[in-house]
């Protein structure tokens, strides 16, 4: 019998997938379907920094312009609560969740700046959450700021985080910095257990014919993997102690092995699942299962990190070898 179970932030989970957030963990129905479906634990969709911040400006505003009018008046307060329930429905998920699923229920915060919208961590983890992903999704803009002077932002952020739950936490970053390893390393000096890589961007299009910048959603297709696939590779031997899960282009059994090769303690899905409905966890894992038969493995822990670059001695020179060859195999295609 192949032996699934691994460890993620300090949690045993009985399977090596997690569902990462997207609408199919926005709810205690789909969340029930994934657990029994065999996910080893779920991430809720992210709380955000700006939706946070609305609210209170909102309730501010509300508090200032009432200064003065009956206090006795309830219906004043009548749209704020209203509104309010995005936040309220959001800790309603989360305690839902945790009370009804048996395996672990993570909540993600996210945000760029560190601030007094970070407490809101502290509420997740009193309504249930296991652990919190922060999940700082950022393009930086301002051209008056260094890269230093964002990675300094980003490491204040997850000390603040840190700072404020005494639950494992995980950061889900993008793979836009130039010196990727060192930030990693920082951001687990910070404070974080683990890390997510990572972070898919979404490119907005242009409307040929309003001129609108169109939001545009392309779920993730097959060989998007092979970038944080390298990455886990590469951070595993250097960050021994730490929880790496692998987000982005997963949507093969075969590819959840994959990514436990480079070693990551979890693979996570999304477009697979909501392509194809919660039940399809289920096949993935099996086809892992069934993999690991076929390749003589008992266990996810003999398979974690079996492959990474740290076996070539010298990852530097495997980077730049590995370039070259990719560059030479390339051939003409065959004319037709
Ligand atoms: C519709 C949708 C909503 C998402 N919402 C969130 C979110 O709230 N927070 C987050 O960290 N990632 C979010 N993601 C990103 C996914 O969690 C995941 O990291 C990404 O889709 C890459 O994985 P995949 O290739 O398996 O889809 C969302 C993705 C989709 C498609």
């Amino acid at each position: 019998m192949t032996d699934l179970s691994t460890t993620y932030l300090g949690f045993p989970l009985r399977a090596p997938l997690v569902a990462s957030p997207s609408p199919l963990t926005s709810s205690l129905a789909d969340l029930l379907r994934l657990e029994a479906a065999g996910v080893g634990a779920v991430v809720l969709p992210s709380l955000f920094e700006e939706e946070i911040e609305a609210e209170a400006t909102r309730l501010n505003d509300h508090v200032e312009a009432g200064s003065g009018v009956n206090p006795e008046g309830t219906e004043y307060f009548a749209d704020f609560t209203f509104d309010h329930l995005l936040l309220d429905r959001h800790l309603e998920l989360t305690e839902g969740a945790a009370r009804r699923l048996d395996i672990p229920v993570i909540a993600s915060l996210n945000g760029n700046t560190a601030g007094g919208w970070v407490h809101y961590a502290r509420e997740l983890v009193t309504a249930g959450a296991a652990a919190i992903e922060l999940n700082m999704y950022d393009v930086a803009l301002d051209p008056t700021r260094s890269a230093a002077d964002v990675e300094e932002g980003y490491l204040e952020l997850v000390r603040s985080v840190r700072a404020a739950v005494d639950v494992p936490l995980a950061v889900k970053i993008s793979p836009y910095f130039s010196s990727l390893a060192n930030m990693a390393a920082r951001i687990v000096e910070a404070g974080a257990d683990g890390l997510v890589l990572f972070n898919r961007f979404y490119q907005p299009d242009l409307d040929l014919e309003t001129l609108d910048v169109k939001p545009t959603l392309n779920l993730s297709h097959a060989g998007e993997i092979r970038l944080p696939l390298r990455w886990i590779a590469i951070l595993r031997p250097q960050l021994p102690q730490t929880s790496l899960a692998l987000t982005s282009g997963v949507h093969l059994g075969t590819e959840i092995a994959k990514g436990l090769l480079a070693g990551a303690d979890v693979v996570m899905a999304t477009a697979e699942l909501l392509r194809r409905g919660p039940e399809r966890a289920s096949e993935l894992i099996n086809e892992l299962s069934v993999w690991m038969d076929d390749h003589g493995y008992q266990s996810v822990e003999q398979l974690k990190g079996s492959v990474t670059q740290h076996t070539s001695g010298d990852p530097a020179a495997f980077e730049r070898s590995q370039y070259q060859r990719v560059l030479h195999s390339w051939k003409p295609e065959p004319s037709a």
